[in-house]
């Protein structure tokens, strides 16, 4: 290929340089422009043969191989790689890892979550990865899906401001700024109205609901620029994701003007032959998926022929095929990945992978994703000259992969870290106590229980898409000795600190519980620990909430600790030692039974009572819900704009009295009900927060700003409206009822 062809100078806008390439391609190398293949299969095959334009799973080795071969194409277009970035470079040995995203949801602190992004993409764009397959803005519904610590909770609205801000970090200054990385919306949308908490079933969901609460955080997203949107697994109605023109065109690209790239989830248009059955053979799958908008397609190495196959057949135009190849090679023209295919550059790695500023920052926002959620007055821990001794017990208080959860080094997922990450740059919660409680104490460890055996799944150890097949999480037996141990350790201590949760065999794609409990031994274990009387602290180190024996409720103190990352078991120790005050609230409800589900707190009004027969239907912990170790009164709620227009604010003030001996880092969260709607609604939605700082014995006053336009909802002809007339403002500590207090407005 000659070298002043005018695809490559660089002077030359991006669209004239689109046309002059697509004008040299085959339709087999258009349609390989298309495939983002798996690379940990034959990179050979896929970039020399398949022709593909994309690649994921890409381990350090095999990015330099697959680059080497882009080189050795006829027209040596550059490849566009992508990882599962999602909290941190999950799979750079050495990278950081940060809290999970449920986790960081907890911080409920956006700029937290942007510094946490830009710091990812620094580190990912060192290693020459272009995009990450995040943020999550999926919904949780059901805490039996296993992908709830994945999200950034239930609420659509806390979603869609930590969603914005995670988009910001990832894509910095933009598509030429080479420390920025190509975010990814995912997955869009209504994936996670599973049904049973079943991962990627039919989601029995409308239009009307999914502009509801389903769409807003994609909306906002596409509308600030977010460069790609990836699809989720389900269907709706029948209509497989892949197909759905109404949305990835109607409203995706028209309404809301998104002129980005579209990636499908793993295998979806395979999936429509060998797993929905919706298309005959890969020809039509791919000719349903081209037409209905994609672009980038995930890991069907079958669309290669399939496509070219289409065309053929009269299913497809070759023009079909340009449409989304253009969008492909627009997005890397204005990348400047001609010019610079932004390789891994091994110095720049040293400079910046898992470097002490970040693990700084991973420290800072492990801290604030702790949620205390109970505390009788044992914390924090009376951190005075006496001697003490501490029994850090459970089988997750010394577990690596417990802090950093799913999507990191070993979880499963890809094959080049068996080892997972190095093991000193994670602090169990062991290790946390070990380092930062005074010198003098004893701190003692037993482990108590097991949560797991695994054994292989008889199916076989690849899934039907090709990505391994996990394997079976069976309970632990109860084992007597272990808890023995753990027990006589708890006896001779002051106090006793249980970490307990799950497992990453228990998280994640392809693994959704039938059950929230706690597995294996731990509820002996809490049981055992809870009658010998040493005030007991426990630690939920869990990737999505549980629910809890009545020993585990019983407990002095619960701390609940979504996989908080490599700093994690630091920062549980500094706040049980009182190091720092607690900070983080639920950004999700937390059942008292698996059978409450679903949960969430912003339900439908108009069913008959609160109550199941034999049990409430409160959840155990609500969406916001958080403690301080000091109380915070709220009072004085004051509406300045008792009536505004549908295009004004409502201002209100509210007083907040710290009325106990620490400061406190107050989240106000602000609920609007609409006392009469068109339709049935929910009954309070959060509209606006802020986190105020609030001094020992002081009073503050907190301003409130709730722009009249969100107090919308979406009326039975699916038009998102305000309906003018009386609302309800709800200002308070967390969603619980009881914990608001009131005011008035008035939509004019
Ligand atoms: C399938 C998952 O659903 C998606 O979230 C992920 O980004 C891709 N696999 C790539 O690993």
């Amino acid at each position: 290929m000659s070298l002043d062809a005018p695809y490559r100078d660089p002077a030359l806008p991006a669209d004239q340089r689109v046309d002059d390439l697509l004008g040299r391609m085959t339709l087999a190398e258009k349609v390989g422009q298309m495939l983002q293949l798996d690379a940990r299969g034959d990179v050979k095959e896929i970039v020399s043969e398949k022709l593909a334009g994309s690649i994921l799973h890409t381990s350090p080795a095999k990015m330099l191989e697959a680059i080497d071969l882009v080189a050795k194409t006829r027209l040596q277009i550059p490849l566009l790689t992508a990882e599962d970035c999602i909290h941190g470079h999950s799979f750079w040995p050495g990278a950081t890892i940060f809290p999970s995203q449920l986790a960081m949801a907890a911080t409920w602190n956006p700029a937290l979550v942007e510094r946490m992004a830009r710091v990812t993409a620094v580190e990912v764009a060192a290693t020459g990865t272009h995009q990450t397959f995040s943020p999550v803005l999926c919904i949780t519904r059901d805490l039996r899906w296993g992908r709830v610590d994945e999200t950034f909770g239930e609420d659509p609205f806390l979603i869609g401001e930590l969603g914005s801000a995670m988009v910001r970090g990832y894509q910095g200054d933009g598509l030429s700024d080479p420390t920025a990385i190509l975010a990814t919306a995912k997955h869009f949308a209504g994936y996670s109205e599973t049904q049973g908490g079943r991962d990627a079933s039919e989601a029995d969901i409308s239009p009307r609901k999914l502009r509801s609460w389903f769409l807003p955080p994609f909306e906002r997203v596409a509308r600030e620029g977010c460069e790609v949107f990836m699809l989720g697994y389900q269907s709706m109605d029948g209509v497989p994701i892949t197909a759905n023109k109404w949305l990835l065109n109607d409203v995706l690209k028209q309404e809301w003007g998104f002129s980005g790239t579209l990636v499908t989830d793993w295998d979806n248009v395979g999936r429509m032959v060998w797993e929905q059955k919706v298309c005959a053979d890969y020809a039509e799958a791919a000719a349903v998926a081209v037409r209905a908008g994609n672009d980038l397609i995930m890991t069907t190495p079958g669309f290669f022929e399939g496509a070219q196959e289409a065309v053929e057949r009269g299913l497809l135009t070759e023009a079909d095929i340009d449409g989304a190849v253009r969008r492909i090679l627009r997005l890397k023209f204005e990348m400047g990945l001609f010019e610079n295919p932004r390789v891994p550059d091994p110095e720049r790695q040293r400079e910046v992978i898992g470097i002490a500023e970040h693990q700084e920052l991973n420290l800072e926002l492990a801290r604030r994703s702790l949620v205390l959620l109970k505390n009788d007055g044992v914390l924090p821990l009376e951190n005075n000259d006496r001697f003490r001794r501490v029994a850090v017990l459970g089988p997750n208080a010394d577990d690596v992969q417990a802090n950093l959860g799913d999507w990191a080094g070993n979880s499963g997922q890809i094959d080049w870290m068996p080892d997972g990450h190095p093991r000193e740059m994670t602090e169990t919660v062991l290790d946390g106590f070990r380092a930062v409680a005074p010198k003098e104490w004893d701190i003692v460890h037993a482990r108590g229980a097991d949560i797991e055996r695994l054994v292989p799944d008889p199916a076989g150890a690849v899934l039907p898409d090709g990505q391994p097949r996990p394997p079976i999480s069976q309970a632990a037996p109860v084992d007597q000795h272990l808890i023995e141990l753990a027990r006589a350790e708890a006896l001779r201590a002051d106090y006793a600190v249980v970490v307990i949760g799950d497992t990453v065999n228990l998280v994640g794609e392809h693994k959704s519980t039938a059950t929230l409990e706690l597995q294996g031994g731990q509820i002996a274990l809490l049981d055992a620990i809870a009658a010998t009387k040493t005030p007991m602290i426990v630690v939920l180190l869990n990737s999505k909430p549980a629910v809890l024996p009545p020993s585990a409720l019983g407990a002095a103190a619960i701390i609940q600790a979504f996989s908080p990352g490599m700093r994690g078991g630091r920062a549980i120790a500094e706040l049980v030692l009182g190091l720092i005050e607690p900070s983080g609230r639920l950004p999700l409800s937390v059942a008292r039974h698996v059978g409450q589900q679903p949960v969430y707190y912003n339900q439908l009004r108009g069913q008959h009572g609160t109550r199941y027969a034999d049990l409430t239907q409160e959840p155990l912990f609500v969406f916001g819900e958080g403690l301080n170790y000091t109380t915070i009164e709220y009072s004085d709620l004051t509406v300045e704009t008792p009536r505004v227009a549908a295009d004004g604010v409502v201002r209100a003030t509210v007083r907040l009295t710290n009325t106990g001996p620490r400061p406190a880092l107050e989240t106000v969260q602000a609920y609007v009900s609409d006392l009469v709607t068109s339709v049935t609604w929910a009954n309070r939605e959060l509209k606006a927060y802020r986190q105020v700082e609030v001094p020992a014995g002081e009073s503050v006053i907190a301003t409130i700003e709730v722009p009249a336009s969100s107090c919308s909802l979406v009326t039975a002809d699916n038009r998102r409206v305000v309906e003018p007339g009386d609302f309800e403002l709800l200002v308070g500590p967390s969603s619980r009822e009881a914990s608001l207090i009131k005011a008035n407005f008035k939509i004019a």
